[in-house]
């Protein structure tokens, strides 16, 4: 779809889309099939050879698969993206194509759990060493570099406390260094943030928060350069196998024809309900970048566009205790973790999504036993506000 003509909202409805011209289904159809079917030896051959396109089998491809894959390439001005089972198929597979025995990562020191643990426990086994630092110190991840680093990954902003990576330093950094550079887009969706657009080299999404939107499904997404993401597909995908289904697919498709609209709400949203907690006498810090109080606010409005995303974590006055006691009494936010779905989440990364980490490696990510995340929904923000200030004023 050409960019030049087309804006991002219509690019989410139409982009990678198809028609079938019979019997003329308007949306995508659901090729739920595990296999397709050659007409002879010679055309199944051939499509095995490379020397016919076409489909042979839905873990090597599936064409709605693919309409997704096409929609997230334009989304991320990216040339091609390759979809999986999971935002963690996804993100192992970057590193399983780029790294090998004896290779360095040097890797933000806030991340999710599962990727933290995945770069600390299996990659150290297959004899990957990794480098935690400071995200908000490209001098501290310069520094970082050996000659055999292969990988600098990043997530901005960090889950779970909302640190801000410059993301044209860190893509410059890498540039210079000759080391490929990734970045994890799944807190801000392309409707917000575009690392490409910074010469980041590979994106990586859990499609299961903002893309796919409504909490139904899990998924996976990986956008590059063709090479890399042709690579991706025949050297992990085909061979490890974290595949996603069509249906999910499909799900995934319809989502994304609203995420502009769906972030722009969830954007103004978390605004409103960062200020309210910022101005409550119960909660002692807001980490939210759409505050002019976080430290990396100017960097935010410089990479970001159409608001700060929908993510807010806080630490509250009366620490750990009065965290728990406001986790079991709201009553309109959900008590889930995971994140971008239609209602307002609340949870406790500690105790939950990275409790893959022991006390000191949560201190050193800078996760206080006090913090809280908070997904804001999509409800009205007068509705959200007033749960969480019942529950806040009765601390
Ligand atoms: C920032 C981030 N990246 C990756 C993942 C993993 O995604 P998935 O659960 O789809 O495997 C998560 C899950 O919460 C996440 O929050």
């Amino acid at each position: 779809m050409n960019e030049e003509k087309s804006h991002f909202e219509t690019r989410a409805i139409h982009a990678g889309e198809m028609h079938m011209a019979d019997p003329g289904s308007h949306v995508v159809p659901i090729y739920q099939t595990s296999t397709f079917v050659f007409e002879n030896t010679e055309q199944g051959a051939r499509r095995f050879a490379g020397e016919e396109p076409g489909y042979i089998y839905t873990r090597l491809g599936n064409p709605t698969v693919r309409v997704l894959e096409q929609k997230m390439a334009d989304l991320e001005n990216a040339e091609d993206a390759v979809a999986f089972g999971s935002g963690m198929g996804a993100i192992s597979a970057a590193f399983l194509q780029l790294l090998s025995a004896g290779d360095h990562v040097v890797s933000i020191k806030t991340i999710y759990g599962c990727t933290y643990a995945l770069l600390t426990g299996m990659m150290r086994r297959m004899g990957i060493d990794v480098t935690f630092v400071d995200g908000t110190d490209i001098e501290a991840i310069r520094s970082a570099i050996r000659p055999e680093t292969k990988v600098l990954y990043g997530e901005t902003p960090a889950n779970p406390n909302m640190a801000v990576l410059d993301l044209e330093a860190f893509a410059q950094l890498g540039r210079e260094s000759g080391i490929p550079t990734i970045i994890d887009n799944t807190f801000m969706s392309p409707a917000t943030q575009r690392p490409l657009d910074w010469g980041i080299d590979v994106v990586v999404h859990s499609a299961t928060k903002y893309l796919g939107g409504h909490g139904d499904l899990i998924a996976g997404i990986l956008v590059g350069s063709s090479d890399f993401v042709a690579e991706v597909k025949e050297d992990v995908l085909k061979d490890v196998g974290a595949v996603l289904g069509p249906f999910d697919a499909w799900l995934l498709i319809r989502g994304l024809k609203t995420l502009p609209l769906r972030i722009a709400r969830h954007n103004e949203n978390a605004m409103a309900v960062a200020e309210f907690l910022r101005d409550h006498p119960a909660v002692a810090e807001v980490h939210y970048p759409g505050l002019p109080s976080h430290p990396q606010y100017r960097l935010s409005q410089k990479q970001n566009h159409g608001g700060f995303g929908g993510m807010i974590s806080f630490e509250l006055s009366g620490g750990i205790e009065a965290g728990r006691k406001l986790l079991d009494s709201v009553d309109l936010c959900t008590l889930a973790v995971s994140l971008g779905a239609c209602d307002t989440l609340i949870q406790h990364p500690a105790s939950m999504t990275h409790s893959t980490m022991d006390e000191d490696q949560l201190r050193a990510s800078g996760i206080g036993p006090g913090l809280i995340r908070l997904s804001v929904g999509l409800e009205h923000r007068d509705d959200i506000i007033s749960d969480l200030k019942s529950s806040l004023d009765a601390l």
